[in-house]
């Protein structure tokens, strides 16, 4: 394939002959000649070749029960090396020849481009030095891998790159690549498959792993790229006390739908990150008392720690004191729950303040170039990180409160809250949140659930306030919604204010979030209740999964147009939180396109965004990757404050009215309407063996029932798993056809070419309908479905045969992905491993689904490969 690159070619290669080396240490030749069957097989059955097609299935029928599972073992390995490889290639050493990758050059190109266009120097520095983005790492239940097994990719990673150096001798050679083999080694005997699910503290130590072993090392390097940036096109210096980016975590804070999140497990993370913090601040901390050990200081600095002969030392083991006093206090607190002793480091000013002040005196005396150093990074981490690590979020659901309230209010003898109108439960909020006196008696028995509720809210109320970021309410639709966690909080003792966010995630919701947001603000002493922006939460794949990606994609840009709108009317800042997953179907895609096409407006230096599951590891497990994507971050933000995209022309919204309705008709017609949909999908899909993946902390439903109560992760995983994607494109091909057919194929093309909004969706559905393959799709229902209910799936995939033809027609092109060479072999490659994954994972279906007894454990084992080798191949889960 000529348009793979020939170094990661060869690292392909390279690591898969290592692997088939493994393969046959343990099972011998015959065993991996048999793997090389499969894989010609399917490689001549992708060519067209029906010889290829019946050896593949040939070879895959006539293994014995007990090589199922080191084949779909061996499959899925080499897709995650795959990953490896090619994670690897976007970091890998250039030659100074090499062009720079995109994302190294794009911040830097942007301020010469803004330079170009007018900006000035001083405000395009401060511009930068106050952008406020905020990546909020959460717990969703999408990474299949398990972390050891992330250690050892890493370490593979490292591997490929102590390899690429030119100059290493036989031996070095020789250490790396025994090295490599061993790795390999490690990874192909440990099991793939968690046998338990994560608790939500596992979980957030896994947060906490991907900042010290990337974060930490990324951030300062980045910030180091943006100064030299700054100083080349401004002449300024990012200043020390800028963080441009921060993080705020989910991990252990997001309940919804979890019941075991629980107050207790937040109360523990909240103390695990200053362990942890305070932890890694003393590993810098005694790296610099152990260098600055200059003489010369600043009178400042004199006065402060008196006439000694190493001053800066002085101060340093000061500040180590304290964080010893904190990470052991955190330590005994865990157990004891005892309060901070004086030394414990609780305001982030204390942690700087000396940092600081060895920095000015190094500069004053000469010594910048020593500042510059380790202290600067250690600088810009306290200030980016702090002493909380992230800032935590709660999450709970609208209803939770509302019940909690009504059970309250009953007890008071005021009737049931959850039967009030609005109009009468904002009135009693009202006038509650602007009582002196507590709504609840000090002996107020509540029941279990309510008893959590009100436990989160302690728990909140008693953090500093550094440590938390907001308290956000799903399945939101309503002021009384936010003004009910408000009274909550209030009654369990918070005095300060706190980011109460309304998620709006349902079509409908979204529709009325502007209208929602207008009367909080119009309403009594709301505004002093409001600590900086107000904030508002979109969810991305709820709505998709309520309307279909396109009705739910205008629904969210329509929504914030209002709420940009109408913030401005109130003058009040607003602060956009995107929840999005990975995959397209829950509103992901490339993230630089995806704010760069986000309303005029709505990016006004802020930007909250979630970061979710396996994309985690993807774009921050490695230091010289998040670099990566730090800069995209940023340089989208500012590009999209500065130079936001064009307000749509009236025509074009008026045709995305009509796409969005005919879209909207299309999808629900099947997913809504459609009798013989649910028994269709359970059915052709593995949904119910995914919730045997011990994935996450949370359930995989909120409730029993039909596809409503499914959440959106695995409802969208299933569909991955049988490649028909159905929820990322369903819609689309109905909307694209009736417009066409109305004449109005010039008028997509003029969105799509002006438009950036328009042209990243069209972008996205390009790529899922690449990904989707109704031939592998067919194979699942031809095995595992019902004949009565066979012609909605021939349905189905006409449909996306009708998609990727109205798509061909709009791009002109002749084939998908015809302009992404890279992208498109990349697949190609990749499809190669996936066919006999899914062949296997139909067999083990079927099998699974009659089976009876003690086998049943066994294929279960190797069905559940099969789908993180799906998920490995496709590069996302759900
Ligand atoms: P949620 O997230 O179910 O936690 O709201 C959905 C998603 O991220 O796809």
């Amino acid at each position: 394939m000529p348009e793979i690159d020939a170094r990661l070619r060869e690292d392909v290669h390279h690591l898969g002959e290592l692997l088939g080396q493994t393969i046959r240490d343990q099972y011998g030749q015959a065993f991996l000649d048999k793997i090389e069957l499969i894989r010609q097989g399917a490689k001549a059955a992708r060519r067209g070749s029906a010889e290829g097609a019946r050896q593949l299935t040939a070879t895959l029928d006539g293994l014995a029960e007990d090589e199922l599972m080191p084949v779909a073992r061996a499959f899925n390995q080499f897709l995650n090396l795959a990953n490896i490889a090619e994670q690897y290639q976007h970091i890998r050493r250039r030659k100074p020849s090499e062009p720079e990758p995109f994302e190294n050059r794009v911040f830097d190109e942007l301020l010469g481009r803004l330079r170009k266009s007018g900006h000035g120097a001083e405000e395009l520095a401060a511009q930068v030095a106050g952008l406020d983005i905020e990546l909020v790492l959460t717990a969703h239940p999408t990474e299949v891998a398990r972390r050891t097994l992330i250690q050892k990719y890493d370490a593979i990673s490292a591997q490929l790159a102590a390899r690429d150096h030119a100059d290493l001798l036989p031996e070095e050679r020789e250490q790396v690549q025994t090295r490599l083999r061993q790795l390999i080694a490690e990874a192909w005997h440990t099991e793939e498959i968690r046998r338990t699910r994560p608790t939500p503290v596992d979980e957030a130590k896994w947060g906490f792993a991907v900042i010290e072993h990337s974060l930490w090392q990324a951030v300062p390097n980045f910030l180091r790229h943006v100064d030299r940036a700054l100083q080349r096109h401004t002449g300024q210096r990012l200043p020390l006390n800028a963080a441009p980016i921060r993080f705020a975590s989910w991990m252990g804070g997001d309940r919804d739908g979890n019941p075991n999140v629980t107050a207790a497990v937040t109360h523990e993370v909240l103390l695990l990150a200053r362990w942890m913090a305070a932890d890694l601040y003393l590993r810098d901390v005694d790296g610099l008392a152990g260098d600055l050990s200059m003489q010369r200081a600043s009178a400042e600095l004199v006065e402060r720690v008196g006439a000694v002969a190493e001053p800066y030392r002085v101060l340093l083991k000061q500040l180590r004191e304290r964080l010893r006093a904190t990470r052991a206090w955190a330590e005994r607190a865990l157990l004891s729950g005892e309060a901070p002793p004086d030394e414990v480091l609780t305001d982030n000013r204390e942690l700087l303040e000396p940092l600081q002040l060895c920095h000015r005196s190094l500069h004053g005396c000469g010594m910048g170039v020593i500042a510059d150093g380790a202290l600067l990074d250690c600088l810009r981490r306290a200030t980016t990180f702090g002493l909380f690590l992230t800032r935590l979020d709660i999450r709970q659901d609208s209803t939770r409160h509302a019940q909690a309230l009504s059970e309250i209010t009953e007890y008071l003898g005021l009737g049931r809250y959850a039967e009030w109108d609005e109009s009468v439960r904002q009135e009693f909020l009202l006038e509650e949140l602007n009582n002196r006196r507590p709504l609840l008696p000090a002996n107020y028995q509540a029941s279990p659930d309510t008893a959590e509720v009100l436990a989160t809210c302690r728990v909140v109320a008693a953090a500093p306030e550094a440590s938390l970021g907001s308290y956000v309410i799903s399945m939101a639709g309503h002021p009384s919604d936010v003004l009910a966690v408000q009274l909550l909080l209030k009654e369990c003792g918070l005095q300060r204010p706190m980011r109460v966010v309304p998620l709006f995630e349902t079509l409908d919701d979204l529709d009325t979030a502007g209208p929602c947001i207008d009367r909080l603000l119009q309403l009594d002493g709301y505004r002093t209740r409001l600590a900086g922006p107000q904030e508002v939460m979109i969810g991305y794949s709820d709505s998709a999964k309520d309307a279909g990606t396109l009705a739910a994609a205008w629904a969210q840009y329509r929504a914030q147009e209002t709420l940009v709108e109408i913030c401005r009317g109130h003058d009040v800042d607003l602060l956009l939180f995107h929840g999005r997953g990975g995959t397209v179907g829950r509103g992901g895609g490339p993230a630089h396109a995806a704010i760069l096409s986000q309303p005029p407006g709505s990016v006004a230096g802020r930007f909250r965004t979630t970061e979710q599951g396996e994309m985690i590891r993807f774009k921050f497990g490695l230091p010289g990757i998040a670099e990566q994507n730090l800069n995209l971050y940023l340089a989208a933000v500012l590009e999209a404050t500065l130079q936001p995209p064009p307000v749509p022309e009236p025509a074009w919204r008026t045709l995305m009215d009509k796409l969005a309705a005919d879209g909207l008709a299309a999808y629900r017609a099947v997913v809504r309407d459609d009798p013989q949909f649910v028994d269709y999908f359970r059915q052709a899909t593995p949904e119910q063996e995914l919730g045997l993946l011990p994935l996450g902390s949370r359930p995989a439903r909120r409730r029993t029932g039909g596809v409503e109560s499914l959440r959106a992760i695995p409802w969208i995983f299933a569909w991955t798993q049988t490649r028909l994607m159905l929820p990322a494109w369903l819609g689309w091909e109905s909307a694209l056809l009736n417009a066409v057919e109305r004449g109005e194929g010039a008028l997509l093309g003029q969105m799509r070419k002006d438009w950036p909004f328009f042209a990243t969706r069209i972008d996205m559905l390009e790529m899922v309908l690449a990904k989707a393959d109704g031939d592998i799709a067919r194979l699942y229902d031809e095995r595992l479905v019902q004949s009565e209910l066979r012609q909605l799936g021939a349905n189905l995939r006409d449909l996306l045969s009708q998609s990727v033809r109205v798509l061909l027609g709009l791009t002109g092109q002749y084939q998908l992905l015809a302009m992404a060479t890279e992208t498109r072999a990349a697949i190609g490659v990749r499809n190669i491993y996936l066919d006999p994954l899914h062949l296997l994972q139909v067999e083990l279906l079927a099998r699974s689904r009659r089976c009876e007894g003690d086998v049943c454990g066994g294929l279960e084992q190797a069905l559940l490969v099969t789908v993180a080798g799906i998920a490995a191949g496709l590069r996302n889960t759900g």
